[in-house]
């Protein structure tokens, strides 16, 4: 992957850590929700690539559906303010829904998605995330499913972007730009 200047990617998961851990939340999720209907709804565009291997791995009936947020510019800080972009195609009222994030990071983004999903009166709602960056929480949310905890780091690949940059990475690194 070709990388500008002082830009330096270290990885951090490789692809098959992730691969395994997949289809161990996707067992997981197939476990607790025996016998129903799960309702995956993915926050775009960060997780669709997580959701893309998760809902496979998953041995229920499933349907998808996508909402896009925007809470980050095209730098790595957040703006902390949420706005929905894309919203749901469909009614989730009764259903089990999980939401799939890509990361959890301040929690702004998914305090304020929980809030608008939870009043369509879904019958259940959990949050898998891919991973987990606890130490910057700022609001006191967590989720239910998370494939990996990670440390304070910027990172990018598996569908984390720098600036819409770095999606297609297989594996999931460690992002470091020279000081501006
Ligand atoms: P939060 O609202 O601060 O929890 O941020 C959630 C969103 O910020 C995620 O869904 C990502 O799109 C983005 N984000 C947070 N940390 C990172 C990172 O390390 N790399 C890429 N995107 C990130």
């Amino acid at each position: 992957m070709p990388v500008g200047g002082q830009e330096k990617l270290k990885i951090l998961i490789r692809r098959a850590a992730i691969q395994k851990r997949v289809h161990e939340v996707a067992q997981q999720i197939t476990r607790d929700f025996r016998g129903q209907r799960v309702h995956l709804i993915g926050v775009l565009k960060g997780a669709c690539i997580f959701l893309s291997d998760l809902v496979r791995e998953i041995n229920l009936e499933t349907s998808i559906d996508f909402i896009a947020v925007s809470s980050y510019g095209k730098g790595k800080q957040s703006s902390g303010q949420v706005r929905v972009l894309k919203d749901l195609d469909s009614s989730i009222e009764g259903l089990n829904v999980v939401l799939v994030e890509d990361i959890l990071d301040t929690g702004l983004t998914l305090s304020y998605l929980l809030r608008i999903i939870q009043q369509r009166k879904p019958k259940s709602l959990r949050v898998a995330a891919l991973l987990d960056k606890p130490s910057r929480r700022l609001k006191d949310v967590n989720g239910d499913y998370i494939g990996f905890t990670i440390p304070n780091e910027f990172v990018v690949g598996y569908g984390l972007d720098y600036a819409e940059r770095f999606r297609n990475l297989k594996d999931v690194c460690i992002l470091n730009l020279p000081p501006e």
